[in-house]
């Protein structure tokens, strides 16, 4: 068995499955897991049956998992479907990342735009930090003080209901964060367009709701870095496992370049609304 010590803040080259069979269990508080969608030509990507594939990862990451630890699973819609991971975690939340720019081809049925985040706990969760994930409340002041103020809300048992100033809670539907583009100033290399590399501000959301600084982070398919980079930022530790020596290699290279100052906004936009004492309110996103 592995001292998972020796692994952390290292980008380690091989195949997370074997990786994740030497470490000792309940290492880690946070596990994201952006593996094979099976839908592309890429050898990586060319898995038979991915239910059957995440129902696996699923059953390692319920023993690599602290008590009350998170792990979130990137998919396609059906990613987890038929399949019955409840014996080892708890689906939580199915999160739709939503991509409204993704070309619309479909012609005998309605084209995907959407990828899943499969949000799953491990027994009761230890660190939910919606304070630090809020986005902004998309309805007028107006509109927010005459909800709270109808009588049935005044003097019903939701008589506490407010518009939480600082934002509201996400939901499971996220479109204000947008897929990276030729443009993107992140994007490493165009050969990881689309298929391979996240926005750094996607995980940045995972990795601030669902662990605090020095939590232990683990990425079994950190292609070109962007956990790594973004819990460098942080201040979480990780491990992360990457099979392709050239996109470790870019890993690399990248958290060389990582730095402690603020993420990059360019996936965001910035959006300015008034708050519930009538000043102006700088949030973090609103919809695209
Ligand atoms: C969707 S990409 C991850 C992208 C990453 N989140 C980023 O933002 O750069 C999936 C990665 O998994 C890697 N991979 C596929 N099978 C693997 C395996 N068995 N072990 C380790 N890495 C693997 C691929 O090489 C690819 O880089």
């Amino acid at each position: 068995m592995r001292n998972v010590d020796s692994a952390i803040g290292k980008i380690l080259q091989g195949d997370a499955r074997s990786f994740m069979r030497d470490l000792p269990g309940e290492s880690f508080d946070l596990i994201i897991c952006d593996g094979p969608y099976s839908v592309t030509t890429h050898e990586w990507d060319n898995v038979a049956d991915i239910q059957h594939f995440n129902l696996e990862l699923l059953k390692s990451f319920s023993r690599l998992l602290k008590p009350g630890g998170a792990a979130y699973l990137f998919g396609k819609p059906d990613c987890v479907d038929f399949i019955d991971y409840r014996p080892w975690l708890t689906l939580q939340s199915r999160i739709v990342w939503y991509q409204p720019s993704r070309l619309a081809q479909g012609r005998v049925s309605y084209t995907n735009n959407h990828d899943v985040i499969c949000y799953f706990t491990k027994g009761k969760a230890n660190t939910f930090n919606l304070d630090d994930i809020r986005v902004p409340q998309l309805v007028e002041l107006a509109h927010r003080l005459r909800c709270e103020n109808v009588p049935s809300v005044r003097n019903g048992k939701y008589g506490k209901t407010v518009f939480n100033p600082n934002g509201k809670n996400p939901g499971d539907v996220w479109g204000d964060i947008k897929q990276l583009t030729y443009k993107s100033k992140e994007l490493v290399s165009r050969e990881l367009l689309n298929t391979i590399q996240k926005p750094e501000k996607l995980m940045e959301r995972l990795i601030k709701a669902s662990s605090n600084p020095g939590d232990l982070v683990f990425d079994p398919f950190c292609g070109a870095g962007t956990v790594p980079v973004v819990c460098e930022r942080l201040g979480r530790r990780f491990v992360a496992c990457e099979i392709n020596p050239d996109y470790c290699r870019l890993a690399e290279t990248r958290m060389a370049k990582a730095t402690n100052g603020d993420a990059s906004s360019e996936n965001l936009f910035e959006f300015s609304t008034v708050g519930r004492n009538g000043q102006p309110v700088i949030s973090q996103a609103c919809l695209v």
